[in-house]
């Protein structure tokens, strides 16, 4: 029986060397490990031995049991090594050919350049309120000096929802929003789409957007609006960009001016784009009227403010150099990948 074993050993090895995979190498295990396996046949005659025989068998029958599951072992891990190889071999990888491009989205040139405006007056330190683009006519015309009556009121330039509701014409309402819930000292900006009943052109539509802004303080003068308009034109279009302030009329600003900013093509000599005056009008502005301050229970004596409204297509058209205001709502990609 000894002689037996080692012949099982001995063939076991030679046929787990040969085993070339996986499936081979279990076949093998069941032939000669398994519950009807070489080994077990030979433990089952132990049964006609001598008793004093019987556990020097058994010793050397579990050796070659552990023998053969070493080699199993061995040879198992050699095969799925080898696999391994070859499987690397076979799948090789070129990490130097082009990928597929996947064309990436970029910012509208408007948002771009009001992120641009976002950041520096959050610089000069203007946080920035929202209000509604549907709004009350007391808060779009009469909390702003706006009396029954005005032109500004007519039906002809402005989208009525109700004789009390209409899609605000200007973001100036959101000024006496914010003063009506916040204290001075005010410093907000807010930029949000306005409607006017305009055919479209190369510088109309009936829907755009301005960026108001509004500081009220103790000793606010009309230098503060210089000061701070100037400080932005310079910022967006360099330091060594001209403006003019005009002086204007609207009903919730005393006084008021308008501010142009010297044409960026001809420089103020005169040309197309400024329709040969030289300059091109950014924005409007003045010092905050006091019976819109006395309005909202802030004491015109004891506080000065200013506010303006930009218009956010104007300004994101000179900065770029762009002629027709179109252009900005048409979403064309050939148009809109050049920023
Ligand atoms: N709301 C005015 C307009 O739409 C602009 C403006 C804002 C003027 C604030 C003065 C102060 O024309």
């Amino acid at each position: 029986m000894k002689q037996t074993l080692a012949n099982l050993q001995t063939q076991a090895l030679s046929e787990l060397n040969a085993a070339c995979d996986a499936k081979a190498l279990e076949e093998l295990r069941v032939k000669y490990l398994g519950k009807k396996g070489e080994i077990t046949a030979v433990l089952r005659q132990m049964g006609g031995l001598p008793a004093d025989e019987r556990p020097v068998i058994g010793a050397l029958a579990n050796t070659v049991r552990e023998e053969i599951e070493a080699a199993l072992a061995v040879r198992s891990a050699a095969i799925e090594a080898a696999a391994l190889t070859e499987r690397l071999l076979r799948e090789k990888l070129d990490v130097t050919i082009p990928g597929t491009p996947v064309s990436v989205g970029h910012r509208h040139p408007m948002s771009i350049v009001l992120d641009e405006a976002k950041d520096i007056f959050v610089g000069m330190g203007f946080s920035i309120a929202e209000g509604p683009e549907i709004e009350f006519a007391t808060y779009n015309f009469d909390k702003l000096n706006t009396l029954p009556g005005h032109p500004a009121r007519d039906m002809t330039d402005t989208f009525y929802i109700t004789d009390d509701v209409l899609l605000r014409t200007q973001t100036s309402p959101v000024q006496v929003r914010v003063m009506e819930s916040q204290k001075p000292p005010i410093r907000i900006i807010s930029p949000g789409r306005v409607y006017r009943k305009d055919e479209v052109d190369a510088t109309h539509s009936p829907m755009f957007h301005q960026i108001e802004g509004l500081v009220v303080d103790k000793g606010i003068t009309m230098g503060d609006l210089k000061g701070t308009l100037n400080a932005l034109v310079h910022k967006l279009y360099g330091a060594e960009t001209n403006t003019r302030f005009r002086p204007h009329h609207f009903p919730f600003t005393e006084p008021s001016c308008e501010v142009d900013v010297q044409c960026f093509v001809c420089g103020g000599s005169g040309c197309r784009v400024c329709k040969g005056e030289g300059w091109i009008e950014l924005l409007g502005a003045g010092m905050v009227h006091p019976k819109v301050l006395a309005g909202v229970g802030i004491d015109p004596e004891e506080y000065s403010g200013f506010a303006f409204g930009i218009g956010l297509e104007r300004m994101t058209m000179l900065r770029f150099g762009i002629d027709d205001m179109r252009l900005l709502y048409e979403n064309d990609m050939r148009f809109l990948g050049q920023f």
